[in-house]
């Protein structure tokens, strides 16, 4: 039997017209007359064998310039495009632009012709998601050609079978015989046909990352951006256009990301006539691609995704997808080991017995994978010294990497290594050998960022450098995991081995030589498990996913700052990803004396593990811990694999409680995990509405049996003791502060 294709994508002959549809979402453009790429429509499926051109909507607009002869209707500033040009009479942004030789940047891209295939195509050097059989996506190529310079574009979309997911990149080949600039290449712009949407980002700090962040879109011009080299914690490369009424579970939202973790600019310019054109790409401040006759530059990959199940059914595609067809590798379907990292017990104070002790009682309690951080290597035991020299310190660890590594592995536990691979120290072997090596401009003044610099990643030279000297460790203690931390972001960015006309290549080429020696890495070493980090969540974004499949959520550990921080993260992100640990009180961010049972109910949902000194904890802990690694390993594929859903927001006002859930793919077991904050007198009733069961089953929850109906629509109760005077009396234990509940719900 032939198997079905489930994505397809038509080609009308008749209207020029192209429809990418699978059984959730249509996307529809097709070519004017004058060969430009006009959007027609993107949402909801509607049914293909049709033309859609009727709904080029044109009108004669006062002042607007007109590309036909004779023809007052036809004009770019009005019309819905897909790859829209600078300077031929569209005024909002354009997606693309060229500067000539002359000086012009004006181009004229016009429709050659189209391929489409199965399958989807990898991007050369670049992060994208991906397929592992043809069937499972469908690709087209629409090629422009520019006839004045020969620039010929292709507009690449893949849609994939079984999701409501859309992927664009831009590909701009120089088949002309003159340097031409690219100044400007989104990834995607997609132009809506109204701006009745609530956009909302995810913005926060170091310490405070993914908060969610909502405004109503206007006339003119909103969004977010990063111009500090890497995607930051203050803006995630992300945003979801929702329409007003839209909820958690219902309602229309459009989801969008980008495959990459540099400069980015998330855009929605909304004009006079209320359209808005939603744009992600590489930021175009700073950047500037020269183009060689002959060459290619390759946009990063963006991700489009649609719901009409509210929030919760985007997430739930975004994280769907980022599973099975983004991060890569043995440890993309394994199970990850529950580890323990010395950062926040140790920090630079620590040698080998210290280090022992700890994971002793780590194997003893469960730990699977012992994980040293920053400090052991070249001379780091501060953070003025030491980076770029990727060997072992002798003076802490006088036996070597291999012989520690070998302790470790001897009682049982994985072992891995923290890098911080892109970062020098002026004290270092590496400065003194190549002071050329960092990231400066020439006769100016670099500026430290804790005390150390950047590495011109831009440099191969650099790039094979740090990979021998990695490798050389890697091979000595046979590392099962590494940590790759970046902690500052570039500045004076100029790359010395490059010409003048290449210096706005450097943002961009840093990313590509990070992205390269993650390659080398993760192909040279495809047993390790790579989980990235940049102070916390600095770099969280879906290029990295591509190389680490976990990522360190946020350098804040206390649980109550970590329900906002995972509960917006979880907006994009799946729990498999999301690197969250327990670690000691009073927390080492905010003081906060948050209780042990809360700190773990609220790190499950994430890749789990520990941050504190075992060896410091009473018998009491050490039993409870011992009974939290027992209860995650026997729950964390559903943990990992499950449908998470978020149902109360902490980012709603007044709102004292957050709650969220995951269900099993085969709806037989969900963990649901409900926080209070401050503890109130005489509380209120309360309940929690679960989600993603199945109505017409029971369930059993603490030898209680529910109906799957029954939890979802009259909620299950999450009122704990009212706490007051006479607590005592209350047939519930008694309440304090940061309380959290976790049930178990299994079929019965
Ligand atoms: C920042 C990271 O986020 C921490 O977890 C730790 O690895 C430190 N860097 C070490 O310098």
């Amino acid at each position: 039997m032939t198997k079905q294709r489930k994505a397809s994508i038509e080609y009308l002959a008749n209207c020029k017209q192209f429809h990418l549809s699978n059984k959730h979402i249509s996307y529809i453009f097709c070519v004017s007359e004058d060969g430009k790429l006009l959007q027609l429509y993107y949402g909801k499926k509607v049914p293909q064998e049709k033309s859609y051109t009727h709904l080029i909507e044109q009108h004669y607009r006062q002042q607007a310039p007109c590309r036909k002869k004779d023809d007052l209707l036809y004009s770019l500033d009005s019309l819905k495009q897909e790859l829209p040009e600078y300077g031929t009479s569209d005024y909002r942004h354009p997606a693309i632009r060229l500067r000539q030789p002359n000086g012009s940047a004006i181009s004229e891209l016009v429709y050659s012709f189209h391929k489409i295939k199965a399958g989807k195509e990898s991007l050369p050097g670049l992060p994208a998601t991906y397929t592992e059989e043809p069937l499972e996506a469908e690709t087209l190529k629409v090629c422009l050609k520019d006839e004045l310079t020969g620039v010929v574009v292709e507009v690449m979309y893949a849609i994939f079978s079984d999701l409501p997911v859309i992927t664009r990149n831009v590909n701009v080949i120089n088949q002309g015989s003159e340097n031409i600039f690219l100044t400007h290449l989104m990834s995607l712009n997609l132009d809506l046909p109204d701006s009745n949407y609530e956009w909302l980002q995810l913005s926060g700090a170091w310490g405070r990352e993914r908060h969610v962040k909502k405004r109503t879109l206007q006339q003119g011009i909103q969004s977010i951006e990063s111009t500090r080299g890497i995607s930051s914690p203050q803006q995630n490369p992300f945003v979801a256009l929702a329409r007003a009424e839209t909820t958690e579970f219902s309602g229309e939202v459009i989801g969008a990301t980008l495959v990459y973790s540099g400069n980015f600019l998330v855009q929605a310019e909304v004009d006079t006539f209320d359209v808005t054109r939603l744009q992600l790409g590489i930021n175009p401040f700073n950047f500037e691609w020269k183009l060689a006759p002959k060459e290619t530059f390759v946009s990063p990959e963006a991700v489009l995704v649609y719901s009409d199940q509210g929030l919760n059914g985007m997430s739930q595609t975004f994280h769907t997808l980022f599973r099975k067809h983004l991060v890569r590798g043995e440890w993309r379907d394994r199970e990850r080991p529950v580890l323990i990292n010395n950062w926040e017990a140790t920090y630079f104070d620590f040698n080998e017995d210290k280090l022992l002790a700890i994971a002793e009682k780590a194997q003893q309690v469960g730990v699977e994978l012992f994980v040293l951080d920053d400090g052991w290597f070249g001379q780091r035991t501060h953070e003025k010294a030491g980076l770029g020299d990727w060997y072992v310190n002798k003076d802490r660890l006088p036996d070597g990497m291999g012989a520690l590594a070998n302790k470790i592995r001897g009682l049982g536990l994985k072992f891995g290594l923290w890098f911080e691979p892109e970062m020098i120290n002026l004290d270092s072997d590496l400065y003194r050998k190549h002071p050329d090596w960092m990231l400066h401009t020439p006769n100016r003044k670099a500026s430290h960022g804790r005390h150390q610099y950047v590495l011109n990643y831009a440099n191969p030279e650099v790039v094979d450098n740090i990979f021998q000297q990695m490798c050389l460790v890697i091979d000595d203690s046979k590392l099962q995991y590494i940590k790759w931390d970046m902690n500052r972001v570039l500045s004076e960015v100029y790359a010395v081995n490059l010409p003048a006309d290449q210096q706005g290549e450097v943002f961009h080429r840093y990313v590509l030589g990070v992205y390269d020696l993650y390659e080398r890495l993760t192909t040279k070493y495809p047993n390790i498990l790579f989980e990235s980090c940049s102070s916390g969540g600095g770099r969280f974004d879906a290029g990295m996913l591509y190389y680490a499949p976990q990522a360190w959520t946020s350098d804040d550990t206390d649980a109550v700052e970590r329900l906002k921080i995972q509960y917006g993260t979880s907006f994009l992100y799946p729990l498999s990803s999301m690197g969250s640990h327990v670690s000691v009180i009073p927390n080492h961010q905010t003081n906060r004396l948050v209780p042990l049972d809360t700190r773990a109910n609220v790190a499950y949902f994430g890749t789990f593990g520990y941050e504190l000194d075992l060896s410091k904890l009473s018998a009491d802990e050490i039993t409870e811990i011992k009974e939290q690694i027992a209860f995650f390993k026997k729950y964390q594929s559903v943990f990992h694999n499950g449908t998470f859903y978020r149902i109360q927001s902490p980012f709603e006002k007044n709102r004292t409680e957050t709650s969220w859930m995951v269900v099993s793919e085969d709806q037989t077991i969900a963990i649901a995990g409900y926080y209070k904050m401050l503890n109130e007198v005489n509380r209120s009733f309360h309940r929690m509405k679960l989600q993603g069961l199945k109505a017409d089953w029971d369930y059993v929850i603490d030898g209680h049996v529910h109906s799957g109906a029954e939890l979802m629509y009259a909620g299950l109760v999450s009122s704990d003791a009212s706490s007051g005077f006479l607590i005592d009396q209350s047939p519930l234990p008694p309440t304090h502060d940061y309380d959290s509940r976790l049930w178990v719900i299994e079929k019965a």
